[in-house]
């Protein structure tokens, strides 16, 4: 337990310039020494890697809530779990599993106090069924912002016949939305995504009705044939062409779930990217909301919405897939392949056995 080891970030890709392996570096750092009082010592277990870092691989992340990664200086990022080893806080003891969805270091050992901006929540191990990592996908940010983007912005009503299209279908939010969509009585849902692999995970293990490989099939063409009647909900992970393909068949009063917009996050622009005039007008002629969701504006809401989320996975109604690279050396390796489609559902990293 006397050697620590961390991430470091090495080198911007350009604000304009895709991700790569060697923008990170990997080196040995001083183990922490004990806890002072209030502080906990906590080993990291798993790390979760997510599309919006790649807003702190830039000199300006254009967003508030979002610092830049500096050069040369220790990488994090968003969820993380752990296990304290050492504490100097009466609310944590030696062994307890705990989680932080807000920042947790890519370190093996590290030091903290509880506090506001990353709070630390102990997890209650038993009512996890045995999926250490469920905090990290469907019981965390990424079942809260699947969830959270359908109910508040889906306008999904039973008994409407409508049919739902997610992108980024077999990703972390994409595969746990279009799952929800279906339960709240969407009675199409075709996912769009960029592999064979993909495609049929969605419709032979995920019940998508089908599934659209947008790097080898036209998905114009095939959206019409699989919505002939016309899309009503939209859950929008990736944006640009695809986005403005599904929008143009998009019916009257419809919404678009404005996620995320990953297909232009290597692109200098602002949040959300402008869209074409034509796709303007149409929103605007039919009626299509398309308001910008962010699942931090709904943290009133968080504590529910998990308790929904939990009935629906221990009950088997809701499938969770994840994808671990192994190994803290490779967190940034991770994070690339994530944004390249290496990913079915939630990228985690796993660092170490409790
Ligand atoms: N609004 C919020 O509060 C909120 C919260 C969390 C996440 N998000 C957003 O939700 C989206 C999904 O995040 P996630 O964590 O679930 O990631 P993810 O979908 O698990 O991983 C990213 C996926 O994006 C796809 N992709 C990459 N480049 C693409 C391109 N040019 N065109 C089409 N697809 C591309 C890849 O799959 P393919 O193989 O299909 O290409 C990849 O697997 C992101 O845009 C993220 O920023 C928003």
């Amino acid at each position: 337990m006397s050697t620590n080891a961390h991430v470091i970030f090495v080198k911007r890709p350009g604000v304009d310039g895709a991700p790569a392996d060697d923008n990170f570096g990997f080196e040995e750092c001083p183990f922490p020494p004990d806890p002072e009082p209030g502080e906990i010592l906590i080993k990291t277990l798993y790390l979760s890697v997510d599309p919006a870092l790649r807003c702190r691989m830039n000199e300006k992340t254009g967003a508030d809530y979002l610092t830049p990664w500096k050069i040369g200086e220790e990488a994090g990022g968003f969820g993380g779990l752990g296990q304290v080893i050492k504490s100097a806080d009466p609310e944590f003891s030696p062994g307890d599993i705990l989680e932080s969805q807000f920042g947790w270091p890519w370190v093996a050992y590290f030091k903290q106090r509880q506090n506001k901006q990353t709070p630390l929540r102990k997890l209650d191990t038993a009512l996890l069924g045995g999926n250490l990592t469920l905090p990290l996908t469907v019981l965390g940010m990424i079942g809260l912002t699947s969830y959270l983007g359908v109910k508040e912005k889906g306008g999904i009503k039973l008994g409407h016949n409508q049919a739902m299209v997610v992108s980024g279908a077999a990703g972390a939010c994409g595969s746990i939305a279009g799952q929800l969509g279906r339960l709240e009585g969407c009675t199409t849902v075709v996912g769009i995504c960029g592999s064979v692999e993909k495609c049929k995970v969605l419709t032979e293990e995920l019940g998508f009705d089908a599934a659209i490989n947008y790097k080898t099939e036209d998905v114009k063409e095939k959206l019409a044939e699989l919505c002939p009647c016309g899309v009503d909900v939209y859950f929008d992970n990736v944006g640009g062409e695809i986005s403005n393909t599904v929008i143009n068949q998009m019916n009257k009063d419809s919404n678009v779930i404005l996620c995320g917009q990953i297909a232009v996050y290597n692109q200098d622009l602002p949040y959300p990217p402008p869209i074409p005039e034509s796709i303007e007008s149409r929103l605007k002629e039919l009626n299509i909301s398309r308001t910008r969701f962010l699942v931090l504006n709904y943290v009133e809401k968080f504590e529910e919405s998990l308790k929904k989320l939990a009935e629906l996975v221990l009950s088997g109604k809701l499938k969770v897939r994840e994808t671990t690279m192994e190994g803290l050396e490779n967190t940034g390796k991770a994070f690339v392949s994530m944004m390249n489609g290496g990913n079915i559902g939630k990228q985690l990293v796993h660092v170490a056995d409790p």
